[in-house]
């Protein structure tokens, strides 16, 4: 990675230690964390962590966004309710790479009671270092954003 870029993460009180894992790992990559909690383990809401990340997202504020939650899907499901978020949930590293390839996703979202540690890192790691391939799957990229209007 030649650019620092900026990236979002957020969670709920399933995935803190997790999620903490993946900010130290990033950062000592080259880029720029904006972890934005929760730090404590009291039980919360995963919509909330989920939109918030996503509104940084989608306003600029940062270039992408990991989110997690227990499975990953609630999170998920708050943040692609968001204009202009592409998240997907990936559980292995095919998916990740394809997410960001063919799909152009700006969000990843990881379940933190699915996946370990270690599979979690070479998740992130698929998904920050493949570029988005355009051609014929930004036209389908176009067609997705067209559905929000
Ligand atoms: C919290 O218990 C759990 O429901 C949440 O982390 C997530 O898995 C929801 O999709």
């Amino acid at each position: 990675m030649t650019d620092t870029k900026r990236i979002v993460l957020s969670s709920d009180h399933a995935a803190i230690e997790m999620r903490q894992a993946i900010a130290k790992h990033i950062a000592a990559k080259g880029w720029e964390v904006v972890d934005i909690g929760p730090t404590t383990p009291e039980s919360t809401h995963y919509p909330k962590h989920g939109a918030a990340a996503a509104q940084m997202v989608a306003a600029g504020d940062c270039d992408l966004g990991i989110v997690l939650c227990g499975t990953g899907q609630g999170i998920m499901l708050a943040a692609n309710k968001v204009k202009g978020i592409r998240c997907g949930v990936c559980m292995d590293t095919f998916s990740a790479k394809m997410l960001r390839a063919h799909n152009n996703a700006n969000m990843l979202s990881i379940g933190a009671r699915i996946v370990g540690e270690s599979l979690a890192l070479e998740i992130v790691d698929a998904f920050l270092s493949t570029p988005f391939e355009g051609g014929r799957h930004g036209t389908r990229v176009d067609m997705i954003t067209a559905l929000e209007d």
